[in-house]
């Protein structure tokens, strides 16, 4: 490892002058990685490596020189501004106070920073060499987790405004012979779908324009294979993901030189941003990671990273197991429904009961999505006795409470909205559309921010038992316009939306620190490290088809994790899909991540209340593992095996738990076999099949050497169309 003193030494060295050719490397070390930026002759900033830890004493810097083919472009710049010799899509473009609209930034100095144990950054201070322009990155290196971030801060000293056009939080060349990039699409209901493909010459972006809800398409994260396709378990990956709940851009841009280059942050689109004298900008966390063992890897880094480095909120936390009613009841029903609904909850042994949509609005009273939004008072028919009311009767039952709410949207037909229409975005003299019969608050006006602060409060204060908020928003941005900000900054609204909504959930986070909160936004709207740092789990998505939440949480977990990732179980057929799955299927399923239930206990038979129950003993007995475990993927169900097969290992390779979920029919002669990698193989596992009175399984309560189970695998009798397992492993070596 680097001696840090050494690198401090150097650092002092240049923090007086221009380095000189000794003394012209910055290097930050995690565990297992090393990035290293290096500085010329002329002052740029190159990215000299990012990979594997290099040894101390490596003449890494050696290998760059600024390159021949400068009339042509640089190469490996690490925050290229537009301006000078840059071709690129810039990292910073602006344009001045005197109308230039070059950039040219040089290296100034460099400031070492302990930060923890496991914890330490770099900043480096660029200017432009003009103007008093002054830019810092900030990397910081998380050793254990072998994560990185980066970020910019963008200073004006200049006498007057700037107009900052790009404005990215991260930048990396990397340079390969074939790229491979792994993306997330979809849509609502059908979210963080994984698709693979070989980067070609020119741009490839990936992006949001929508404002709120901006992961149901794409997620503001991807994975990169270098020279050979995405494998679990070999071959070098970078795997990125941007701590941004607003619009975002990810570029993977492949030059004449067969450099990519990496560069993500807020998306620019329609999103100058005026920055006054004196001002600083601050672009959100880019949060990084390198490996040469595969995706396995890249998630588990980024999952210890969350839990570890305040990605994920209170990460600490076991979550409880959740009943929410929206699937269960939708808007309709009234106190004695409820209480059914929580006396079935109390039975099965669900810890958290969740009041959905529908519990508010007098006037306009929120009995179907078309009116109340916005009025945040309890509707008097429904519950009469108020929340309290149904708050202390479910403490009384012996679990928590929560509660539903949607404070940054209004309907056309709610009181809110007639009093303060100026609190609505829109652009003068045109039309707003509508989303779900409502429109969006206008989160750039400080009022705004305090009405939807002071919401959280009230809603709060009307039990002294809530101890859970489902944050829901359920529409984008359109036709966007706000009264709060003057016209020639109404290009400000993209950022100042989110920023805005930042302000409010750090408020909250000050002054409730102890209130779950679930980012729920449709479902897979708001999954992002930008949200999660405030939030103790995400509902990954609206739709809870069994089958289909295999694809869906197959790609959430590769980069977020599964103590995170709301999965509640279902009636049958499924309210989006119409399938029909076995209760059991369901179940297991939902055990993978946060593992909960959208229904009326009633609607359950005697069997599957018996196995709801059981599962839940069962969930309470193994969560750690899945919660705060290691994940290993065996199985993609992308990979057209007809199977999904994951596991959840502890740190210490102790306890695993095991699922294998059958997808599809693959003949009357097939067994498959599972190789469980994460297991130690000097450790033997007693076996043991959960969710089932009479195990499908050979090796049932066998003790096996781990060697052999992670060699030649377990064979399952696993053939029909959602069949599905789950074992428990323990040693006691
Ligand atoms: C969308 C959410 O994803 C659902 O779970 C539910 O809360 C509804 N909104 C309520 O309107």
């Amino acid at each position: 490892m680097m001696d840090f003193k050494k690198l401090i030494v150097f650092i002092s060295i240049f923090t007086i002058t221009l380095p000189t050719a000794e003394a012209n490397s910055i290097r930050l070390n995690t565990r297992d990685l090393s990035l290293c930026l290096h500085i010329d002759e002329d002052g740029l900033l190159f990215l000299s490596y990012f990979g594997k830890k290099l040894k101390d004493t490596a003449d890494y810097y050696n290998q760059v020189k600024t390159p021949i083919y400068l009339d042509y472009a640089l190469k490996n710049e690490a925050y290229p501004a537009a301006g000078g010799r840059t071709f690129r899509e810039p990292a910073l473009q602006i344009t001045h106070s005197d109308g230039d609209i070059n950039t040219e930034l040089v290296y100034k100095r460099s400031e070492y920073k302990y930060i923890n144990e496991n914890t330490e950054a770099v900043i480096v201070y660029l200017e432009d060499r003009k103007f008093p322009l002054e830019v810092k990155l900030y990397y910081k290196a998380f050793k254990q987790e072998n994560v990185f971030t980066m970020s910019s801060e963008i200073i004006n000293k200049e006498p007057k405004e700037i107009v900052l056009h790009n404005y990215y939080s991260f930048y990396l060349p990397v340079n390969a012979n074939k790229y491979y990039l792994t993306q997330f699409y979809g849509s609502a209901a059908k979210e963080m779908s994984v698709e693979e493909h070989a980067l070609t010459h020119g741009m490839k972006s990936i992006q949001s324009r929508k404002g709120v809800r901006t992961t149901h398409t794409e997620n503001p994260s991807f994975l990169l294979s270098l020279n050979s396709p995405l494998e679990e378990n070999s071959g070098e990956i970078i795997g990125g993901a941007l701590a941004w709940s607003g619009n975002f851009k990810l570029n993977f841009e492949l030059d004449e030189f067969n450099t990519l280059y990496l560069s993500a942050g807020i998306n620019s689109y329609a999103s100058e941003y005026h920055l006054l004298p004196d001002k600083s900008f601050y672009t959100p966390e880019m949060i990084f990671t390198y490996s040469v063992n595969g995706a396995g890897d890249i998630s588990r880094n980024f999952h210890d990273w969350a839990r570890k480095e305040g990605g994920l909120y209170n990460s600490h936390e076991i979550r409880p197991i959740v009943l929410n009613s929206w699937e269960g009841v939708y808007f309709s029903f009234d106190e004695e429904k409820l209480k059914k609904i929580i006396d079935g909850a109390a039975e099965i042994g669900v810890e958290m009961f969740v009041l959905d949509d529908g519990w508010f609005g007098n006037n306009f009273p929120r009995n179907n999505a078309k009116m109340g939004l916005g009025d945040w008072q309890v509707n008097k028919e429904k519950l009469p006795n108020g929340i309290n009311g149904i708050a202390d009767y479910t403490v009384s039952k012996g679990l928590k409470f929560g509660l539903w709410i949607e404070p940054e949207m209004v309907n056309p037909q709610s009181d809110l909205a007639k009093k303060h229409p100026d609190w609505i975005v829109k652009a003068e003299g045109r039309t707003v559309p509508l989303i779900r019969n409502q429109w969006l608050l206008d989160l750039c006006n400080p009022k705004v921010q305090d009405f939807i602060f002071q919401t959280f409060e009230q809603v709060l204060k009307l039990s002294d038992n809530i101890s859970y908020i489902k944050w829901d928003a359920n529409r984008h941005a359109q036709s966007i316009g706000s009264s709060w900000l003057p016209s020639n900054k109404q290009s400000h609204f993209w950022v100042e939306y989110i920023q805005g909504l930042y302000k409010v959930y750090e408020r909250i986070r000050q002054k409730y620190p102890n209130i779950m909160i679930q980012a729920c936004s449709s479902g897979g709207g708001r999954v992002d490290y930008g949200s999660l740092k405030y939030h103790n789990e995400f509902w990954a998505s609206d739709n809870t088809d069994a089958y289909q939440r295999a694809f869906i949480q197959y790609g959430t977990n590769l980069i977020y994790p599964a103590i995170a990732t709301g999965a509640d179980v279902s009636n049958n057929p499924n309210r989006h899909t119409k399938r029909i799955i076995p209760f059991k299927f369901r179940v297991d399923m939902a055990m993978t991540g946060r593992m909960g239930f959208e229904m009326q206990p009633e609607d359950l038979d005697s069997s599957q209340r018996a196995l709801a129950k059981e599962a839940v003993i069962n969930y309470k007995k193994v969560r750690d593992i899945i919660q705060e475990g290691d994940l290993y993927r065996i199985s993609s169900p992308y990979d057209k095996s007809g199977y999904y097969s994951i596991m959840y290992v502890t740190k210490d390779k102790k306890r695993a738990i095991f699922y294998a979920f059958c997808l599809d029919y693959n003949g009357i002669a097939i067994t498959p076999t599972f190789k469980l990698n994460g297991l130690s193989d000097t450790k033997r596992y007693l076996i043991k099949e959960l969710n089932s009175a009479k195990s499908i399984l050979g090796a049932n309560e066998k003790n096996i050497a781990g060697d052999s189970l992670i060699k030649e695998g377990i064979n399952i009798n696993l053939r029909n169309s959602y069949e599905s397992i789950v074992l428990y492993l323990e040693s006691k070596d």
